[in-house]
């Protein structure tokens, strides 16, 4: 098996997160691979932005399972198949199961488009935007068995000007998730990331 970290990223939808590390390593600057691709969603455009490089990519449908536990098991054997050392849930919109959780304790990651513990939940850019703050930005944490709690490791601002819109500030928090996400998988690969007493320590580049 090859040396650098597998990645096991799960995705409901469009991919761009996914786009970025594929992106990143194909460049060479993210030492890392991606086993699998997961998706809830059959139509999800991750799974073609997957399949396009090469990478093996599946679809599991909740339908398919009577409980939730079982579905959760269905897709810990895929990463366990894969040899899947590092999840990276990027837009999967369903809460891990406890299994997976247990599996890869600091293993899994999530990205959010705010600033946690500011606006949780599925629409982080819009409702920071309603609500009329000023700076947002985009948060990278470990998972736990709450919707966008967990361990947080970095965070970026996105200052929201006067003039902006939904769609500007929503390309804007993408663009920052793009750089920040890829980032953070190569800290983790280079061994950089610590928890402590539910605190993250990221400690410098040797
Ligand atoms: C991102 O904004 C991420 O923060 C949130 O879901 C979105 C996924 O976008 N969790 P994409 O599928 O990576 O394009």
């Amino acid at each position: 098996m090859s040396r650098t970290l597998a990645l096991g990223v799960l995705i409901s939808g469009s991919g761009t997160n996914l786009q970025a590390i594929i992106d990143e390593i194909e460049a060479g600057r993210l030492d890392a691979r991606i086993a699998v691709v997961i998706s809830n969603q059959e139509q999800a455009r991750g799974l073609d932005r997957a399949r396009r490089h090469g990478i093996d990519a599946v679809f599991i449908d909740r339908q398919k399972y009577s409980r939730p536990r079982e579905y959760d098991e269905a897709i810990l054997a895929e990463l366990v198949n894969h040899d899947v050392e590092l999840v990276v849930m990027a837009g999967y919109m369903r809460l891990l199961g406890h299994c997976v959780l247990e599996q890869y304790p600091n293993r899994v990651l999530n990205i959010h488009p705010s600033l946690l513990p500011s606006f949780a939940g599925a629409n982080g850019i819009r409702d920071a935007s309603e609500r009329g703050v000023k700076v947002t930005g985009v948060t990278v944490h470990f998972a736990n068995e709450e919707f966008d709690e967990g361990p947080i490791i970095a965070q970026e601002p996105v200052r929201i000007e006067e003039d902006d819109t939904l769609e500007s500030l929503e390309a804007k928090i993408h663009q920052v998730e793009h750089a920040l996400y890829p980032r953070v998988i190569q800290w983790i690969s280079e061994g950089r990331v610590t928890v402590e007493n539910g605190r993250v320590r990221v400690s410098s580049a040797s």
